[in-house]
């Protein structure tokens, strides 16, 4: 019987140019986030500054953990943090800065590691970065493997990350001292149970044989609405999205169903990069034809567009000329926290505080970017040049 959980874990380590013993594997991503905060002391009292444009999950990990989550604004042009906002949010109680690669784009990682390091000699006690690398595996910034350049990093392989096991997530730890009190946190670990590996399974049934071009929506939606009910594995329960409530059997370890749809992934992943990234290419080149918002390829040497970034009004009614072409779009990220189904103050979101990420928040849609036949895109764009911003 191969052991694909070791085969698994060298192939990422080889990707990430990593050593074997320094990924660790978790049932989500987001529960990869929430050991590393408990392996570095995360509690009451202690602040965590992530990005006013992210998953809900991330800040509920530090929520979890009776710690506040300060939301810095983005820039526009990277999606990622502003420093300038970034900067005016460390505090004396801040411990963790995650920084986020938001559609696969990595920027002013070595300016937020010196902000950290000026915090910890400011402070006279560390303050930790990770790198939320949910959706940038395989690209690179400055060289290095994205994923490797803070003191720990977490991805995510969910339906919709670069590459999938249904739902998964690990971590990276590169400082020795931390990866012994990760070791000590994840006893805690549950296995997953039956019923979940079941469900998992007959997930991946579903997605290979029963979702196709004409039954993608209706699919979609019934599953968006059956694991808002927590009837099936989905990639948020609904307490998650309405709440703050840790929910039961959240700390999950990977299953081995995972470890082998995981390697075949991994295989597949520089193939389905190049693509994205080709596709990502003709967006940039007809939006800054038109004189439209485009992500710079001077900002980003070598990411991997996991989705691209479209500006748009009218939104709904751009949206559904979409859906009627045949176009799936994203909704990465409709609110500062996404999907949050009560009020943002409910996740400690200053709305006010986050200009920049409010204004994106409402005009975002994202481009296919694994799309085999991007001319249909760029038609439909073409056709709707009034709607892009
Ligand atoms: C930016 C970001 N961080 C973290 C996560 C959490 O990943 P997972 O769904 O594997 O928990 C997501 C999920 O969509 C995400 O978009």
């Amino acid at each position: 019987m191969p052991d694909y959980e070791k085969e698994y874990r060298g192939a990422i380590a080889e990707t990430l140019r990593c050593r074997e013993d320094e990924v660790f594997f978790y049932w989500k991503g987001r529960v990869a986030l929430y050991g590393l905060l408990r392996a570095m002391g995360i509690g009451p009292g202690d602040e965590v500054v992530i990005q006013g444009y992210t998953c809900v999950v991330v800040a509920n990990a530090v929520l979890y953990l009776g710690a506040t989550p300060v939301y810095a604004d983005i820039d526009p042009s990277t999606y990622n943090f502003d420093l300038v906002s970034l900067r005016g949010k460390i505090s004396s109680r801040t411990k963790v800065i995650i920084c986020q690669n938001t559609y696969g784009l990595s920027s002013h990682l070595e300016e937020i590691e010196a902000i950290a390091a000026e915090a910890s000699a400011r402070f006279g006690r560390r303050v930790f970065t990770i790198e939320d690398c949910t959706h940038g595996f395989g690209g690179s910034y400055h060289g290095k493997p994205n994923g490797t350049f803070c003191d720990a990093s977490f991805f995510s392989t969910q339906w919709s990350k670069p590459y999938t096991t249904g739902v998964g997530g690990f971590c990276v730890v590169h400082d020795p001292e931390l990866r012994e009190k990760l070791t000590l946190v994840n006893r805690g670990l549950a296995a997953p149970g039956l019923k979940e590996k079941a469900e998992l399974k007959m997930m991946y049934f579903i997605r290979q044989y029963i979702v196709n071009d004409f039954t993608y929506w209706p699919m979609i939606r019934l599953y968006r609405w059956l694991s808002r009910k927590n009837l099936v594995v989905g990639s948020s329960s609904g307490g998650e999205v309405s709440g703050i409530e840790m929910p039961e059997g959240f700390f999950k370890a990977q299953s081995a169903v995972q470890f082998k749809k995981g390697l075949k992934g991994l295989a597949k992943l520089p193939e389905v990069n190049a693509l994205r990234k080709r596709n990502a290419a003709v967006y940039t080149a007809f939006l800054r034809e038109h004189g439209k918002t485009f992500v710079s390829p001077e900002l980003f040497d070598d990411h991997i567009f996991i989705k691209y970034p479209l500006l748009v009004r009218d939104r709904e009614k751009f949206r559904e000329d979409a859906e009627r072409a045949k176009i799936t779009l994203g909704e990465w990220f409709e609110a500062p926290v996404y999907p949050a189904y009560a009020p943002l103050e409910v996740w400690k979101v200053e709305a006010r505080e986050l200009p920049c990420a409010m204004r994106i928040c409402g005009q975002v849609v994202n481009l296919p970017t694994e799309e085999k036949h991007p001319e249909k895109v760029v038609r439909f764009l073409e056709s709707h040049l009034e709607f892009i911003l």
